[in-house]
C-alpha cells in the first residue's frame, strides 16, 4: 500500500480534504504521517483528531540549507515507510520551498496543490495577484513538485470565475471549495496508478 506523508505549515484544510477523502472512498494508501514545520500549526491537531500521527520539525531557527533540512524531513518519512518507492507525499500549504536533491529522492511522488491558474500567478499571495491583475477567471492546481516553484507537470485544474467586486478574500474562499475538491481526487488518480507522466505532460487514464 501506498504510504502518505502530508506536510503543512498551517490551517491544515486541504491535509482534512484529503484524509477525509481516503477514508470515505476507501483509497489504497495509508495516511501515515502528517508533518508540520511549524508547532503551531493548527492541521496537527486535525490530523491529531483524524487519527493521525503527527511530527514536527522546526524550521524557524534551522541552522543549516534547504537540503540539510529536508534530510530531517526524509529521515521522518523513512521512519513512518514514506519511501521513494511506496511512499507519495503531499504538500498543502507548506511554506518551504523544496530543495532540489529532495525532488529527484522522490521523484514525481510529491504533489502541490497552488491557489490560481498556473502557470499565472506562481509565488505568494497569488489571489491579491488575480484580482490585481484583473483577470476574469482563476482557480487552483494540482501538480507534481519538480526542481522549481509551482512549475512541475499540472494534474488538474479548476476554474473560478472572478467577480467584479471580489477581493483577495472572498476569491481565495471560493478557490479554496474548489481546492479540496481537486486535490483529493488527484490523490485518488496517483493511488489508481492513473496519471501517466511524460516530461512535463501527464494523462490521465
Ligand atoms: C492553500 O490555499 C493552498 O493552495 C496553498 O496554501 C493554502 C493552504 O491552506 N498552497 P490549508 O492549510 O490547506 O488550509
Amino acid at each position: 500500500m501506498l504510504n502518505l506523508a502530508i506536510l503543512i505549515s498551517g490551517r491544515g484544510s486541504n491535509m482534512e480534504a484529503i484524509l477525509k477523502s481516503i477514508k470515505k472512498k476507501k483509497m489504497p494508501i495509508n495516511p501515515a504521517v502528517v508533518i508540520s514545520n511549524k508547532p503551531d500549526a493548527k492541521g496537527l491537531k486535525i490530523a491529531e483528531k483524524l487519527g493521525v500521527k503527527t511530527e514536527i520539525v522546526i524550521s524557524k531557527g534551522f541552522k543549516g540549507d534547504r537540503w540539510d533540512y529536508d534530510k530531517k524531513i526524509i529521515t521522518v518519512l523513512k521512519r513512518y515507510g514514506v519511501t521513494p518507492t511506496n511512499g507519495f507525499v503531499c504538500l498543502a500549504g507548506f511554506m518551504r520551498i523544496i530543495s532540489p536533491q529532495f525532488i529527484r529522492k522522490y521523484k514525481n511522488r510529491i504533489m502541490n496543490i497552488h491557489p490560481a491558474l498556473l502557470p499565472a500567478f506562481s509565488g505568494l499571495e497569488v489571489q491579491k495577484q488575480a484580482v490585481d491583475y484583473g483577470v476574469k477567471y482563476s482557480g487552483c492546481t494540482v501538480h507534481l513538485a519538480d526542481e522549481r516553484v509551482d512549475t512541475g507537470p499540472i494534474i488538474i485544474q479548476a476554474v473560478v470565475k472572478v467577480n467584479d467586486n471580489d477581493t483577495a478574500e472572498t476569491l481565495a474562499k471560493r478557490i479554496l471549495k474548489q481546492e479540496h475538491r481537486i486535490y483529493p481526487e488527484a490523490v485518488r488518480l496517483f493511488a489508481k496508478g492513473k496519471i501517466k507522466i511524460s516530461g512535463r505532460k501527464t494523462k490521465i487514464s
